[in-house]
């Protein structure tokens, strides 16, 4: 089965083409960081523009790539949310009038369901069950997965995901959008532990995160003192190793209480040297089996769509003849293929 997957949820465009027997044939991810980076974040009517002029000529510069035309596709896959509205609506729309033409099957994917089976991409491939820390910029979660559309929930952020947090310090320190890749650049120029930060929920019991405080003591930290290039250096590096420390603990806690040995690291701050590095030494410590999808495929993209997709397609599942998105949608109100729609 050969599977079109589109991702419009955010500020990026991503098209992919996925086959059963043949794995991933193509993909391309447009990103319209230039487009929002004047403003600071991303505009989500200027998002769903761009997407609106980008998505079709990728679908055809990916069908190329691919060496595929549109008829021998055996069904389209695209992001059905959580995500901007609008820009999911710009795929879905375009996910299901393309189906509906060509006469093939369409399913709607969970992004972070995308974001989770992405380590599938790769070469050596994790087997259920697993534990996923899912970590974007809209999202912070642990995840126990023991099968398709069987995702247990097992402690998530109660405030800024911690995409968000390493974003919003970045702006503090004078970083521009997206400041996540900028702020661990920073990071490498300087030492952790001149400033102190906490950790943030590290000693209470539980597998739930907290980031906004961890953003205020930056702020705090950079008014008492004129900060020169390497005090910005210092204190980025201390912001990161505090969020790489609170997420590994959380991590060995997680594989203790579930008593599951391999952890899956998926979404855009998966793609953080530093953390890969931790988790790397910890799961040897620990005995843990360690997955992570290549930096490309930690953020969004079409080809984990384009994956999970194929998958639920494969078993069955369809969506009707609606053009449906959902802004909010929560993991654990996903079923395995055949128990149910993907969108309501
Ligand atoms: O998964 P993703 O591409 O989009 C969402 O679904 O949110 O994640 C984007 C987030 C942003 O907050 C970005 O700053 C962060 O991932 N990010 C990073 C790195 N690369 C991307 N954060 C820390 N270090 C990185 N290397
Ligand atoms: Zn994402």
């Amino acid at each position: 089965m050969r599977v079109l997957g589109i991702e419009t949820s955010c500020d990026e465009t991503g098209v992919a083409v996925f086959d059963e027997d043949n794995g991933l044939l193509a993909h391309a991810v447009y990103s319209q960081v230039e487009l929002h980076s004047q403003y600071g974040g991303v505009v989500p009517e200027l998002a769903s523009r761009d997407h609106v002029q980008k998505l079709l000529p990728l679908i055809n510069q990916t069908l190329v790539a691919a060496s595929t035309t549109p008829g021998s596709i055996d069904g389209i896959a695209y992001t059905a949310g959580p995500g901007l509205i609008g820009a999911l609506l710009v795929g879905a729309s375009l996910a299901r009038s393309l189906a509906f033409a060509l006469g093939k099957p369409c399913v709607g994917v969970h992004h972070m369901e995308g974001h989770l089976l992405a380590p599938m991409l790769e070469e050596h491939t994790p087997s259920m069950p697993f534990v996923a820390l899912l970590v974007s910029g809209g999202h912070t979660m642990l995840v126990e997965v023991s099968g398709l559309g069987c995702y247990r929930v097992l402690g998530q952020t109660l405030d800024d995901a911690a995409g968000e947090a390493f974003d919003k310090t970045a702006t503090l320190l004078g970083l521009s959008y997206p400041g996540g890749p900028a702020l661990a650049d920073l990071a490498r120029q300087g030492t952790p532990g001149r400033f102190k930060l906490p950790r943030p929920m590290i000693r209470k019991p539980g597998l739930d995160f907290s980031f906004s405080g961890l953003k205020t003591a930056v702020m705090l930290a950079e008014r008492e003192e004129t900060l020169d290039t390497q005090g910005r250096a210092d204190l980025a590096a201390e912001f990161q190793a505090a969020v790489v420390d609170t997420l590994s603990a959380k991590c060995r806690r997680a594989m203790r209480q579930t008593g599951v040995k391999t952890l899956v690291v998926a979404g855009g701050v998966g793609a953080n040297r530093s953390l890969r590095e931790r988790l790397t030494v910890l799961a040897t410590e620990e005995g843990w089996a360690l997955f992570f999808p290549r930096p490309e495929f930690c953020t969004d993209n079409g080809a984990m769509i384009a994956y999970a997709g194929m998958l639920r397609l494969r078993a069955g599942e369809r969506i009707p003849l609606i053009i449906e998105a959902r802004a909010r949608w929560g993991l654990e109100d996903l079923k395995p293929p055949g128990l149910g729609e993907t969108v309501a």
